[in-house]
């Protein structure tokens, strides 16, 4: 007699959807994926036996991708300019592909993409190359799959099978790799000091218990979900590196539960979004204490002077405090530095999925939506 058991429910291993298995899956995925520069340490040959050649060659840096590995793409730029200070530029894969560019042989076109299958990811990169690219790097999960295949070098994230058609360890895991790219650039081109270095690598061994810190959060996030749960409307804000988490933070929302969500840098409220704010439009910061804090609690403040209930995801060295009924605070770890995206990553994932199961909808498989899209 078997078990009654379904395969489906073996490998959730407990837990009721894949998405909430693959978000509590993070620590180790992300200590996987950063094995290979906490161990082999940061040098150009994990990224292919070509590479220092080819990391000597380029002087810019142009990263093409779709969805959510787009956005991991726009934080990758904050670091490859802040610490290897190699000029980068982020581009949506079907834009790219179909627009009149200016080809540079000295630039490494990086692709991201966990399925290694987008077509739109994989026709740009065709695109690329016809233009005179020469060199190509894929930041990819699967391995074997299309992007790998066309690229001259490859680096896999190691965050394991992901079934929930929301991206969540694949993200992380591509920062990872893409904060490993900074660092061993900023390395081999002498932009950053020993000391620096050291902070990095200790900064990287310290990430896996900054994830599961926040996921220990989850009960006090998911209780804010059943207010998102009730709203048709919500507005991210972030600044600087953080505003690509805001970015994602809204993508997951619409995502999965259906509700319409928008991101922005919160300086670009006064252009236009600050109109949509009133008692009824929930705002999710991204305000951890880093050097733009004082800017973004202005921010907050026009928003509560417009009625606004601000969600406030700020860390332990923040001085940010609630002081109204419509300003609510979660505390996420002391400020991990450099890898404070990945962080807060964590707490934009469990309140989309909080919010989805409050809303019944099909967490791990939302309508209208694929996992890995190969078609145009
Ligand atoms: C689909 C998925 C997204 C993913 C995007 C890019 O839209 O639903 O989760 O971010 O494709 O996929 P890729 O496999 O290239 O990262």
């Amino acid at each position: 007699k078997t078990s009654g058991l379904s395969l489906a429910s073996l490998e959730l291993g407990g837990y009721n959807h894949f998405m909430q298995k693959e978000i509590h899956e993070q620590p180790r995925a992300v200590a996987d994926t950063a094995e290979v520069f906490l161990d082999g340490g940061f040098i150009p040959e994990n990224f292919g036996k070509n590479a220092a050649q080819v990391f000597q060659d380029i002087d810019s840096i142009k990263i093409l991708a779709c969805g959510t590995s787009y956005y991991a793409a726009l934080t990758g730029k904050y670091w490859l300019e802040s610490i290897a200070k190699i000029p980068t530029d982020v581009e949506i894969a079907s834009e790219y592909r179909y627009r009149d560019v200016i080809a540079n042989p000295k630039q490494l076109i990086i692709t991201i993409s966990q399925s290694g299958e987008t077509l739109d990811t994989m026709e740009a990169l065709k695109f690329a190359q016809a233009q005179g690219h020469q060199h190509s790097l894929s930041i990819c999960n699967v391995m074997e799959s299309a992007l790998p295949r066309n690229s001259e070098l490859v680096l896999y994230t190691r965050a394991g099978a992901e079934i929930g058609v929301a991206s969540t360890k694949a993200f992380t895991t591509q920062l990872v790799v893409l904060f490993g790219l900074s660092v061993t650039l900023g390395r081999m081109r002498g932009t950053i000091s020993d000391e620096k270095l050291a902070s990095y690598t200790q900064e990287l061994r310290e990430l896996s218990g900054s994830i599961q810190h926040v996921l220990n959060l989850e009960p006090q996030i998911a209780a804010w979900a059943q207010k998102f749960a009730k709203k048709s409307s919500a507005l991210f804000l972030g600044r600087g590196i953080h505003y690509p988490i805001a970015l994602e933070g809204a993508l997951k929302l619409k995502e999965i539960t259906y509700i319409h969500a928008e991101a922005y840098p919160a300086g670009e409220l006064k252009h236009g979004p600050l109109a949509l704010v009133d008692e009824n439009m929930p705002i999710v910061v991204i305000a951890p204490h880093d050097g733009l804090l004082d800017k973004v609690k202005a921010n907050m403040q026009e928003v509560s002077a417009r009625g606004g209930e601000l969600f406030v995801f700020t860390d332990l060295d923040s001085d940010y405090t609630s002081n109204s009924d419509t300003i609510h605070v979660i505390r996420t770890p002391r400020h991990v530095g450099t890898l404070s995206p990945i962080v807060h990553t964590i707490p934009v994932q469990l309140l989309s999925y909080h919010a989805a199961l409050a809303r019944g909808t099909d967490v791990d498989k939302p309508r209208n939506l694929a996992k890995s899209v190969t078609v145009e």
